[in-house]
Parts: C-alpha cells; sequence; structure tokens
C-alpha cells in the first residue's frame, strides 16, 4: 500500500466513540483505517525465551563502565533505517555495539553509559535514583505503529529491557547536563562515541566523500570545546571476540538451523535445478526453523559461479558435472553461522573436481588444527596456504609457487557473532572465540593452466569453537568430506524430501 493511500492519524481525529464506530461501520470496506486505533491496539513482540537475559546485558553494560574514567561518558547510536527505493525501505537491523550492549530493537535509540550515574530532574523521574544507563528511544505514534508495527516507547522499554528510558526528545538536554554539570568537581572531558547509524556518504554530483561522522565529532567538539571525543571500538572488539555463554547458545543454533538449510539445498540439487530453487530450499529451511533472516546474502554458485567468491544473483541453472558452491548462514536472533559446502552437481566428482576439493579439504585440515588457545591467529591461514600451494604445483597447475594467490585469493579466518565478519582484534586464539576456517580454490575459465581445472571452484567453511583443549568444529554434523558429501547426495535422492520440523 502506498503511504498516500493511508490518511494520517492526527490528534484531531479523535473522534467520540459513536462517531468513530460509526465511521468504522460505514467506511469499512473503502477506508478501513480512518477508525482512530485504540491505543494499545498493535502487537508488542514480547521478549523471547530464547533472548539474552537483561542480566548479561546489565553484565556488559558494567564492564563498559569500569573501563571509563568518571568524568567520562559513552553514547552509543542505534543503526538507521535504510532506504531501499521511493517509499520502501530494508527490513531493519540494529547496529550490533549498541545491540550487544542493551539488546533494544528499534531505530531512533541511543544508550548512554555514565560513569557514577545520573539523578534526573524530577519531571523526568520522580524517584530520585541515580542511574548509569539512560536508554533514549523513539515516541510510540499509533499512525506509524499501524503502518509498520508497534513501537515499544519509554514506559514500555523501561520494564522490558530494565533501563531507565526517556523518549528521544529529552536527549539534548540531559547530554547537555552532564557535559556541564553546575557541580566543575563533576565536569565531563571525554565523550566516547563509537557507532554512528551512518560514518560517511558519497555525494553522487561531486564524487566526494562526505564523512558524517567526522562531521558530528567536530559539530560535538564545538560543542562543548573541553570534551575530548573518542572511541570505544577496540573495547568493543575485545569484548565482543569472547562469546559469552548465551552467545555459544545462540551461534549454535544459528550454526544447527544452517546445517538444516545446507541439507535440505543439497537435496535439493540435481542437474537442471535453478541457483534460485535450491536458495530457496536454503533459505526455506531457516525460517521454517525460526531463523530470522540470513546472516549475510547467500552465496549459491554453480560451475563458472562457484569461482565468483560471493555471487549473489542465484539465476543460473545448474548444469550436469558441474560444482556448486554455497555458502550460507542463517541468522538467530541476531547471531549468524557462516558455513561453505561445494557439491558435485550430478552426485559425484569428476576426478578433476576430486583432486581439487580433497586439496582444500586438507587444507582446512591442517588449518583447523592451529585454533587453539595462544595461537597467533594468522598461523592456520598460512598452514592451509602451505597446502594449497605444495597441492598446485603437484597437480600442475602452477609452478610459481606464488601463484597459488591467483586461486586462493583471501583469508581464512574471521570472527563470526552478531556480524557475520564480527568484531574483534586479532590477536591470538583465546577460549570461547568462535571463528571460520574457509579455504578456497577457484579455477575461472581462462586461467592459465590445463583447462580440464577450468570452472572448478571450492571453498570448504566450517564454525571452530577455541578451547582450553582441542579445537572444535561447531558445524561438523554437516558431512565435510568428498565421499561424505557424495554418500549424502546418494541417500537424499534415494528418499523423497523430508521438511524439517519446526523446533523453537
Ligand atoms: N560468507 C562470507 C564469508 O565467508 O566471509
Ligand atoms: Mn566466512
Ligand atoms: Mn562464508
Amino acid at each position: 500500500m502506498f503511504a498516500e493511500n493511508v490518511p494520517k492519524y492526527t490528534k484531531t481525529m479523535k473522534l467520540p466513540a459513536l462517531i468513530a464506530a460509526f465511521l468504522t461501520l460505514v467506511c469499512q470496506s473503502a477506508f478501513p483505517v480512518f477508525a482512530q486505533p485504540p491505543a494499545a491496539a498493535y502487537y508488542l513482540h514480547p521478549r523471547h525465551a530464547d533472548d539474552i537475559p537483561l542480566s548479561r546485558y546489565a553484565e556488559r553494560r558494567s564492564k563498559v563502565l569500569s573501563t571509563m574514567s568518571p568524568k567520562s561518558l559513552a553514547v552509543f547510536f542505534a543503526a538507521e533505517v535504510r532506504n531501499r527505493q521511493n517509499d520502501v525501505d530494508y527490513e531493519y537491523r540494529q547496529s550490533s555495539d549498541f545491540w550487544y550492549l542493551c539488546g533494544f530493537p528499534e531505530s531512533e535509540s541511543s544508550l548512554v553509559l555514565i560513569p557514577g550515574g545520573i539523578v534526573l530532574p524530577k519531571t523526568l523521574d520522580s524517584t530520585g535514583a541515580r542511574h548509569d544507563a539512560l536508554l533514549f528511544v523513539k515516541k510510540r505514534d499509533l499512525y506509524l505503529e499501524m503502518r509498520s508495527g508497534s513501537i515499544t516507547g519509554a514506559d514500555r522499554a523501561k520494564t522490558m529491557y530494565g533501563i531507565m528510558t526517556l523518549e528521544n526528545v529529552n536527549f539534548a538536554s540531559v547530554l547537555g547536563t552532564l557535559l556541564q554539570p553546575e557541580d566543575s568537581t563533576l565536569k565531563r572531558d571525554t565523550v566516547f562515541v563509537t557507532t554512528f547509524p551512518t560514518s560517511a556518504v558519497v555525494e553522487p554530483l561531486s564524487g566526494e566523500t562526505v564523512n558524517i561522522e567526522r562531521e558530528s565529532r567536530l559539530r560535538l567538539q564545538k560543542q562543548y570545546p573541553r570534551a575530548v571525543i573518542r572511541s570505544q571500538k577496540r573495547l568493543l572488539a575485545d569484548m565482543r571476540q569472547i562469546k559469552d555463554a548465551d552467545e555459544l547458545r545462540l551461534l549454535r543454533k544459528a550454526i544447527d538451523i544452517s546445517l538444516a538449510g545446507h541439507r535440505e539445498a543439497i537435496a535439493q540439487t540435481k542437474p537442471k535445478a535453478y541457483e534460485y530453487e535450491i536458495e530457496a530450499a536454503m533459505e526455506g529451511a531457516f525460517k521454517r526453523l525460526g531463523a530470522e533472516d540470513v546472516g549475510y546474502p547467500s552465496i549459491i554458485g554453480a560451475g563458472a559461479n562457484s569461482c565468483i567468491l560471493h555471487y549473489t544473483f542465484s539465476r543460473r541453472q545448474a548444469e550436469a558435472g558441474e560444482v556448486l558452491l554455497m555458502d550460507c548462514g542463517a541468522e538467530y536472533h541476531g547471531y549468524t553461522a557462516d558455513i561453505t559446502r561445494t557439491i558435485p552437481v550430478s552426485g559425484k566428482f569428476s576426478p578433476e573436481q576430486r583432486e581439487i576439493y580433497n586439496l582444500v579439504y586438507a587444507a582446512q585440515e591442517a588449518a583447523i588444527k592451529e585454533y587453539r588457545k595462544g595461537v597467533d591467529w594468522r598461523l592456520p591461514h598460512s598452514k592451509a596456504v602451505d597446502v594449497i600451494r605444495t597441492g598446485l604445483i603437484k597437480l600442475g597447475v602452477i609452478t610459481n609457487p606464488d601463484d597459488y594467490k591467483l586461486y586462493f585469493p583471501h583469508g581464512s579466518v574471521h570472527y563470526i557473532g552478531l556480524d557475520v565478519h564480527d568484531a574483534g582484534n586479532y590477536a591470538t586464539f583465546q577460549p570461547n572465540m568462535i571463528l571460520t576456517c574457509e579455504p578456497g580454490i577457484y579455477i575461472p575459465a581462462g586461467s592459465a593452466c590445463d583447462k580440464k581445472w577450468w570452472d572448478i571452484g571450492v571453498r570448504i567453511e566450517d564454525d571452530v569453537l577455541v578451547t582450553d583443549g582441542e579445537p572444535v568444529i561447531v558445524s561438523a554434523a554437516l558431512p565435510r568430506t568428498a565421499e561424505g558429501i557424495e554418500a549424502m547426495m546418494k541417500a537424499a535422492a534415494a528418499q523423497p524430501t523430508k521438511l524439517p520440523s519446526k523446533k523453537r
């Protein structure tokens, strides 16, 4: 429905109940929205049983507060709504740092952390309590709620998220009070601003980059000349790279859902299947099993498309004799898996495909062994490179050892979590880090090698948990060997597809 077709909700529409009822009756079919929506009509999604407990968010905020000087304050912003085209926006996704610290899902929100706390004016909080965290949220608006779903509002957010919450209209005055308190001993000299909703945009006519983040910092600096404006990005990365028990629980669930999706997609793969049909099987399973979204656009490429690292169009038909590369992960409660399998479209790898597959598998095996406490994060990739470089020379694909980079042009390791390429400081591995291991070989047509290797793209990607002992491959339940994949395809071909049932 277009926005223009709907009369705007305004205060003047507050008609007496009788007239409203009459109008509703008369206009129901042609103008169903003329009736004023009752104040509490719109369903507010309650917190889910799997949600991260509020105590965990409080623990994370306390950790941030404990690193801050008493004269500082920190502001975290929600992500902005991104426009798709005209009056249609992309589905909203909260900023990961903001979400990590309070779990509040709505746009136009901010979180302020205040070491030592603040006692708000009685008009804002009659309790006289001291608050070291303030959440600012958008005001309820029945017209907007009718169109896009309930807005939590300050009153409900306070109870649901366990943080003192105010409407956005109070943000500037509270910030001003904090930065210029009457008591000069409390003057705050450092403002941490870690996440800007948008950091920069490119001005289309000049092509010049307008750095919004820098402009905002300058403006704030001008307004409060004594304040030093700094970032806590590194602190947040330090925290987010080590997963707590709740994050591991959600990541395991995202991974399990993703594995089910991969199984369904594999079962749907046969010669002449379209990439989008296989994507539908994958993402259909994600949604049926309770994932809210994909963690990143699904990568499903057959034949030549298997050699495009982040191919997302999914329009081609898979042909007999080709490989199909699927890099797909479900997002569950904000946490995303990142899993890749490469399979033979006809159910059996050709001799060349098998050679390349086994080489990538050997590289992954060598790399995974190194996901151990205290190991430099670069070691697994260098182990994978050693295997692939030697293997490609042995197969005659390359003669110059450095040329392995032509066919293995990416790294093997990144954190996963709230982001598919999650925050982290990439130093040494520590227990409860969870990272991918994803070596690959891609030989597009036209490459300087025997054409029997052309159009073979293979990546194997698993999610590995670092522990005090052995690495744990959390995604291990999905076969990784060439033989395991062939056996799975044979079993799938022998029985009609069964859709997994929804378990939550
Ligand atoms: N799915 C993106 C990546 O593997 O990094
Ligand atoms: Mn990855
Ligand atoms: Mn991936």
